[in-house]
């Protein structure tokens, strides 16, 4: 919403406002460039745009023009985590220095406020995340690092199931803080805002290209605590931020037969790229024979990977865990590409 809506707004004083912002095509056009970014710089723009160019039109205007950034907004995750995963909470984290730019100058605050945090099908709140102030005078810092305190695992848990399944999923978010801008009348806003990320089906991941690989193999022999390999994994993180995981397994099988297992002992998935050493048992013998024996021209066999756990300092983590036994995805393997790698 744009422009449409200030002249809706603002009655028999719309050519004023029209001419105001015809009179400024380069600003309003910088400013809709800018808001596609962090949403909070296009609020506080956006006030600093209301306030030069037609602020006594828009006084009563500003709550539903601000309420429709944050509504509107695609958010950036980029410089978010999610660390040390408990069974009812987790740490979020979040650094984001901002300048504002482009001319925008002001100073002001946004109240703190609860952000309750639902599942858009069903309503159901599963956290509060209580939102620190965030003062602002020409740019903003943004820092939160606290926990999240769960009030429905059972509901994270099916979003995360939802992540781990299906390519998009959201959160609805909602929250009334105020705004404080200059000497402007305080704006009470009324944020609900549908947070939507991409997940990702893993059998399509998995053997999408470049989207994992193993960069170094080394088979153990004699075995080391019932693992006969040490791989390093390099996998391209499906989520768009941060996230710790700990301690995941899954389960392999080749042609429905029980192949072994690999531990991930510490995974983190990292924004761009993750590294995790990961450790193994499989049957190498039934390996080799699909390999003589299997139908491939190449060196491709199709492993069947299955979720088993996920545990942070020995504890079950219900949600991921939930996410992780969700995985039930075939992975196509080049074994010649790995037996080089021992070489
Ligand atoms: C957020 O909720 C907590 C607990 O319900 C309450 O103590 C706190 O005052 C609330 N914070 C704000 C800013 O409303
Ligand atoms: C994931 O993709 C595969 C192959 O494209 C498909 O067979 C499977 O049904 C998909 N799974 C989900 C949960 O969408
Ligand atoms: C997957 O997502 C699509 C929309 O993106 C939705 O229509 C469909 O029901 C979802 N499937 C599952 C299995 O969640
Ligand atoms: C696996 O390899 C990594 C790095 O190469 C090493 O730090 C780790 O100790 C190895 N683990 C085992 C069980 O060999
Ligand atoms: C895996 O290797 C391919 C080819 O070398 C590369 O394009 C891709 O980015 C790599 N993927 C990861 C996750 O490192
Ligand atoms: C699955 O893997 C776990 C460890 O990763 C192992 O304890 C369990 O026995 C495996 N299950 C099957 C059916 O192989
Ligand atoms: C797990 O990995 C992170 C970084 O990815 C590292 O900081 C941490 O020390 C590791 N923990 C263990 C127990 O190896
Ligand atoms: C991620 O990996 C790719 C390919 O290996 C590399 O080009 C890129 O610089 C890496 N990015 C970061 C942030 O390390």
């Amino acid at each position: 919403m744009s422009k449409s809506d200030l002249e809706d707004s603002s009655g028999s004083d719309t050519n004023v406002a029209t001419e105001a912002l015809a009179k400024k095509p380069t600003v309003w056009q910088r400013f809709k460039t800018h808001m596609k970014k962090w949403w909070w710089v296009y609020l506080i723009a956006f006030c600093c745009i209301v306030l030069v160019t037609v602020l006594p039109l828009l006084y009563v205007g500003i709550p539903h023009f601000a309420n429709d950034y944050i509504n509107k907004y695609q958010f950036d995750y980029d410089g978010i985590a999610i660390t040390n995963p408990r069974p009812t909470s987790f740490r979020v984290s979040m650094s984001k220095k901002i300048s504002m730019g482009g001319g925008f100058s002001g100073s002001g605050h946004l109240t703190a406020f609860n952000a309750s945090i639902r599942v858009p099908s069903s309503n159901e709140e599963f956290a509060l995340f209580p939102v620190p102030q965030i003062d602002f005078k020409n740019g903003a810092d943004i820092n939160i690092d606290q926990d999240l305190d769960l009030s429905c695992v059972d509901c994270l848990s099916k979003l995360a199931v939802a992540a781990a399944t299906n390519e998009s999923f959201g959160a609805l978010v909602t929250g009334d803080p105020d705004l404080k801008f200059g000497a402007l009348p305080t704006a009470h806003l009324n944020i609900h805002k549908t947070m939507n990320m991409n997940g990702y089906n893993v059998t399509d991941f998995v053997n999408s290209q470049g989207a994992f690989n193993i960069t170094s193999l080394e088979l153990l022999n004699p075995t080391v605590d019932g693992f006969n390999f040490n791989a390093t994994l390099a996998l391209r993180n499906p989520t768009p931020f941060t996230v710790e995981m700990g301690h995941v397994t899954f389960n392999l099988s080749l042609a429905g037969s029980n192949l072994g297992y690999v531990d991930i002992p510490n995974l983190t998935l990292q924004q761009e790229n993750t590294t995790a050493i990961v450790l193994g048992n499989v049957d190498e013998s039934m390996l080799i024979q699909e390999f003589v024996w299997g139908d491939g021209d190449s060196g491709d066999v199709t492993i069947g990977v299955k979720g088993h756990s996920c545990a942070y300092n020995g504890v079950e983590i219900p949600y991921f865990a939930a996410a992780i036994k969700a995985v039930d995805a075939s992975a196509i393997v080049d074994l010649l590409k790995y037996v080089k790698l021992l070489t």
